[in-house]
């Protein structure tokens, strides 16, 4: 897919801009605090619903603004499409060529991004639920109906965490919330596990192009009952008897401790975890041979290409890894939107517009 241009209003510290994309890399410099990253949580926003940054719409508003609004043209299934995001007053609505769509539309499938941010090269140390959120995020980029999945599993989580804190309720209530976890959660093991074995081929080549010695792979953990489980009615009734089994603890702990959401993607280096064992360098390449791995997925997955989003990570990237990293961005026919703070870290790149940022202004470079 292609975005072929971006209008923002009141976004963030963005009041008014709008500029074209070229097919290939577009270039945001300026200094830090001037708006790069606002406008790549706009394009985001315009495919996803939703930002990378926050949970909170009121965040995404420029201070004392009414609402913001983005306008985006896009290109999928070689259809030329108009998507426009409002936010305003505690509501948003997002359209479609004018007709109100929701993020999980068939009329969107295909519309993939990826994003690789500063925040990803910390995945091999972060908490679980960072790579549990990241793993999602590639699952969506392909699965918009996973976006109603996962949230079915996150509601049901919150109200049996909820009946838990409060203390009073009848086992057959306890029972209703355990049988709404174990169908949606079922899904989404099912569904994250699909995710890794597809990631993992695409994972294990590209570490071993930028790190030829040492052989990564990823996996998915589960409870071992949880994984030995294969089908999704196994799952299912793997996730009831979890369930079951942990309420005493559950009870005494006014939390659920057993499902999907205390799950992991393991990363490892040879036959040791990496967030033990690696080092700095390692885990770079590590994440790197991640972000790669879930561009072939999406793509492949959407028999189209995904846009690709990154944030400031060549200044976080050592030299050869940035090397490898613009390499691979020449080699790939995605559309790209990268920002950086100093021009000078970047190589010619193919199609490449520079756009300078300087306090909410956005202009040819
Ligand atoms: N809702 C908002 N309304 C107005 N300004 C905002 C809002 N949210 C953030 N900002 C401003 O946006 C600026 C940050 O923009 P952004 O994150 O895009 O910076 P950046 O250019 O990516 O910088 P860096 O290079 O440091 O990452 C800050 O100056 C911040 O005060
Ligand atoms: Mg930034």
């Amino acid at each position: 897919m292609l975005i072929r241009n971006l209008r923002v209003r009141g976004w963030r510290n963005l009041a008014n801009e709008s500029l074209p994309l070229g097919t290939r890399v577009t270039v945001l410099y300026g200094r830090n605090g001037q708006g790069k990253s606002n406008l790549l949580e706009a394009a985001y926003y315009a495919i996803t619903f939703r930002s990378f940054r926050t949970s909170s719409t009121a965040d995404l508003v420029m201070w004392g603004a009414e609402g913001a609004d983005i306008e985006a043209g896009i290109t999928l299934r070689g259809l030329e499409r108009t998507l426009r995001v409002r936010l305003g007053a505690g509501k948003k609505s997002t359209t479609l060529d004018g007709k109100v769509v929701r993020r999980d539309a068939e009329s969107l499938e295909g519309a993939g991004v990826v994003i690789f941010g500063p925040d990803d090269l910390r995945l091999p140390k972060a908490p679980a639920a960072e790579r549990r959120r990241a793993l999602d995020r590639a699952v969506f980029a392909v699965h918009r109906a996973f976006y109603r999945e996962a949230l079915a599993f996150e509601r049901a989580l919150k109200a049996r965490n909820g009946v838990l804190r409060r203390g009073e309720f009848s086992r057959e209530l306890l029972e209703s919330y355990d049988e709404a976890l174990a169908m949606t959660g079922a899904r989404i093991v099912l569904r994250r596990r699909e995710l890794v074995s597809s990631l993992a081929p695409h994972f294990a080549e590209a570490f071993a192009e930028i790190h030829g010695h040492l052989a990564a792979s990823i996996r998915y953990r589960s409870h071992a009952r949880v994984e030995a489980a294969a089908t999704e009615d196994q799952l299912r009734e793997a996730l009831r008897r979890g369930l079951a089994d942990s309420r005493g603890t559950d009870q005494r702990r006014a939390f659920t401790g057993f499902g999907p959401h205390t799950d992991d993607l393991e990363m490892l280096l040879g036959e040791r975890l990496a967030r033990d064992h690696g080092s700095q360098g390692q885990m770079r390449s590590l994440v790197l041979a991640f972000k790669f791995a879930e561009l072939r997925h999406v793509a492949a997955g959407n028999r189209e290409t995904p846009v690709l989003l990154l944030d400031d990570v060549a200044s976080e990237l050592d030299e050869e890894r940035r090397a490898r990293l613009f390499g691979s961005l020449s080699a790939t026919a995605c559309q790209t939107l990268l920002t950086v703070t100093e021009r000078g870290l970047l190589p010619d790149l193919p199609g490449r517009v520079d756009w300078h940022v300087s306090s909410g202004r956005i202009e040819p470079g």
